[in-house]
């Protein structure tokens, strides 16, 4: 691989020794991919550094005491729990004060600390052809599919990324591979993120790993839509990029024709059913957590739950969770938003989601934390991520609706299907 004389100088330790180590890294992870130079980035989505992994968050603050300091705009991923108001899902005060640990490494090292998967809703938006690193899949999907900046889906290589400013060149950073290789048609109106995550799950699991060309939708979907189709695919497949034309960048409405000699991929209303189906396992009566905002919701997504919340009251035996980033918390605090959603007994959680916190409940291997498995019979979700996740990590029944029917599920206790 080509390096620059920068690249050489950092492999030599001419910024010391945790720089030398990121460069070390991220030139072996060029070599597997037979990268043929390293790429200047402009942001990094890195590890948060997890209070349930034995050694993570120690592994965080070993880099900051070694002086690792970001050297690009960063943010950091999602973490085990509510550093601010984790009492709400009886997380361990052990467990949140080993997270914090993680937090403080973390400022020192100049991420933004925002512990979220939806970045991008607290500010952090990558521009066309802006190179960057991301641990997670649903920001690596929403930076080049909507925004056109370019991402592969990373893991931890993203904070040496971060740290040195480079990456190697491949994958998702080489025009060649930002081209369709399937056509999907769809056959189907979907409305909603639900039904947005739906369609993406459907999509990804045919494709799986590869840049389908989204055709048929008739109208552009909005912002969180949008995410919510990207997550979806994310989720059941490993694509790190889909085509609208129209809204991908650099590609136009006229770009549909692209596909017409691509493999082909309908998608109809029972697909999408199907799905919801799959993801229908629990007692329809028995559950014990309704659970929006996966990915974490924007602030236009509290601004809808406050509607459907206002004046009502979540039931006694029921907790309904709404998970967001802290920034669009605090903007929905300050805008008014939080009063009727927290007057109808919901939960507004940050940092964490019921797959970090409750996986961590269910899977801590430190003794020491105190964690205690949740007692939870099925969870109630409007997100085929959320629900996947919930099925393979914590082994628990789900109930996916969408986010309206979500809300009524919540208020009357008695679950309402899609269909
Ligand atoms: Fe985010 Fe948790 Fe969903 S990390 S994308 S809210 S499964």
């Amino acid at each position: 691989m080509r390096l620059s004389a920068r690249d050489k100088a950092l492999l030599d330790g001419a910024d010391g020794d945790v720089n030398r180590q990121a460069m070390d890294a991220l030139v072996q992870l060029g070599e597997a991919f037979d990268a043929e130079d390293m790429v200047d980035i402009g942001y990094a989505h890195v590890h948060a550094g997890m209070a349930m992994y034995l050694g993570d968050v120690e592994l965080m603050e070993e880099l900051a005491e070694r002086g690792a300091r970001m050297s690009v705009p960063a943010s950091t991923n999602i973490a085990n729990a509510d550093m601010e108001n984790w009492q709400a899902t009886k997380a361990p005060e052990s467990l949140v004060r080993l997270q914090k640990r993680a937090e403080t490494a973390h400022l020192s090292m100049g991420t933004g600390g925002c512990f979220t998967c939806t970045p991008y809703w607290a500010g952090h938006w990558p521009t066309w052809n802006t190179h960057m690193a991301s641990i997670e899949s649903g920001v690596t999907i929403f930076s080049n599919s909507i925004l056109g900046a370019r991402s592969n889906r990373d893991g931890f290589f993203a904070v040496y990324a971060g740290m040195t400013g480079r990456y190697p060149r491949f994958g998702l950073h080489l025009d060649e591979n930002r081209t369709p290789t399937h056509r999907v048609v769809v056959e189907a109106a979907p409305s909603g993120t639900a039904d947005f995550t739906v369609l993406g799950y459907a999509i990804g699991a045919h494709v799986t790993n590869a840049v389908p060309l989204v055709t048929g939708l008739g109208r552009r979907p909005n912002l969180d839509e949008l995410d919510a189709l990207g997550v979806g695919m994310a989720t059941s497949g490993g694509v790190a990029m889909f085509i609208l034309p129209g809204v991908t960048p650099p590609y136009t409405d006229k770009d549909e024709t692209l596909g017409d000699r691509l493999p082909s991929i309908l998608v109809r209303e029972r697909d999408l059913r199907a799905v919801y189906d799959d993801f229908c396992t629990g007692e329809e009566n028995g559950f014990d957590i309704v659970h929006l905002g996966c990915p974490h919701a924007s602030f236009e997504e509290m601004k809808h739950y406050a509607q459907l919340l206002d004046g009502k009251t979540v039931k006694s035996d029921v907790e309904l969770w709404i998970t967001t980033n802290r920034t669009v918390r605090q903007m929905a605090r300050d805008s008014g938003l939080l009063k009727p959603i927290q007057a109808s007994g919901a939960k507004v959680i940050s940092d964490t989601c019921p797959i970090s916190c409750h996986f961590a409940r269910t899977c801590s291997p430190d003794p020491s934390l105190g964690v205690e498995p949740p007692k939870l019979r099925t969870i109630v979700v409007d997100s085929a991520k959320q629900a996947r996740y919930i099925r393979d990590m914590i082994h628990c029944p789900t109930l996916l609706t969408t986010t309206e029917k979500a809300v009524e599920t919540a208020v009357s206790g008695t679950f309402v299907p899609r269909w």
